[in-house]
């Protein structure tokens, strides 16, 4: 990778993924640590020649089908207002969120979550304010792209109440996750990586969508959204109809994805106990408006407005 600038990077390294998932052994002399911890299943230091070091990942999970290497992505959103007509939705809004970092936004019903996700993903047109993704030291305003190129920047949405094409199978749906041509480049990789995230799902390929358990469905629209090579996932209340053992499953998969796959994180939840069990930090949206942005989880517990909201606490 030497002298290669780092979009060059993440295109030798995609090339090298194809290759290896044709079973070709490749032996990689690198010391960008980006680029070794996310292609290697083996490394091995040397110092002065000798081989000081011999390590295997420390997790096998995944490793047939990495990701793109994150180099440095950014999101920052400054006071952004949107609504729809007269319905004010979102009232100066400001929130980021950092490469690799699980970011709650939690709020009660009605109160712009759905909102703030879909502005990122460019379903719904902010009024005022900016939104920015910087990837690899390069800033693009999300306010002037349409959806589609917010997708092909790498940004997926894991939509509120999954939807799904009930009268499609499961491998049909997935496949719609695919329909951007820079992500059909890769179907055949981010397929074995879907399914390696959710082995039930395979077996259940030629399913209608339909037909399948709310559990299921879950599975498969964050399955849909791994099929565009995700570099940041916006996950709206993965916990909504779902049981409590398979929100807790489902929280858990999501924190694989930000743990094993290195996917940076933005999820709306109304579960707060559910969402800090995986998130880094939160925020707390209540009428449109951000009322606390708390730089920990801890810090989120011990806020007064959370006590009220959610820890059934007199504040
Ligand atoms: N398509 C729409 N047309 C008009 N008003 C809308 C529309 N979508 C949402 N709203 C309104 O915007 C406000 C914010 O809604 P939003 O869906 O963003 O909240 P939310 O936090 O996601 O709620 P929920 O937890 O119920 O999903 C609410 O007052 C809602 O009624
Ligand atoms: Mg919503």
């Amino acid at each position: 990778m030497a002298g290669l600038s780092s979009s060059e990077v993440d295109e030798v390294l995609d090339l090298l993924m194809s290759l290896a998932d044709h079973d070709i052994t490749i032996i990689m002399i690198e010391h960008i640590m980006q680029a070794v911890m996310r292609f290697s299943d083996r490394v091995m230091c040397l110092d002065a020649a000798r081989s000081s070091r011999s390590a295997h990942r420390p997790k096998s999970w995944l490793t047939s089908a990495c990701r793109r290497p994150i180099l440095a992505l950014s999101l920052a959103i400054n006071n952004l207002d949107a609504g729809y007509g007269a319905v004010k939705a979102l009232r100066g809004v400001t929130l980021n969120v950092e490469a690799g970092e699980t970011v709650a936004l939690l709020g009660t019903n009605g109160n712009g979550k759905s909102t703030l996700m879909k502005c990122v993903a460019g379903l719904v047109r902010p009024q005022r304010g900016s939104m920015s993704l910087t990837i690899d030291g390069m800033a693009h305003d999300l306010t002037r792209l349409s959806a589609e190129a917010i997708v092909d920047l790498g940004v997926a949405l894991v939509p509120e109440g999954r939807r799904l094409f009930p009268k499609l199978t499961v491998l049909e749906n997935l496949m719609l996750g695919a329909f951007r041509k820079a992500a059909r480049r890769n179907i055949d990789r981010n397929l074995a990586l879907a399914f390696e995230t959710f082995p039930a799902l395979k077996g259940l390929q030629s399913q209608l969508a339909g037909t399948m358990s709310g559990g299921q469905q879950q599975m498969l629209a964050i399955a849909r959204a791994l099929m565009s090579s995700p570099r940041l996932l916006l996950i709206d209340e993965p916990s909504v109809g779902l049981s409590p053992l398979l929100v807790s499953q489902t929280i858990a998969k999501i924190g694989e994805l930000n743990q094993h796959l290195g996917l940076t994180v933005l999820m709306a939840e109304q579960n707060f106990n559910q969402a800090i069990r995986i998130a880094d930090r939160g925020y707390i949206i209540v009428h449109g408006e951000i009322v606390v942005a708390a730089s920990s989880v801890d810090e989120l517990r011990g806020n007064d407005i959370v006590k009220r909201l959610y820890l059934g606490g007199v504040a």
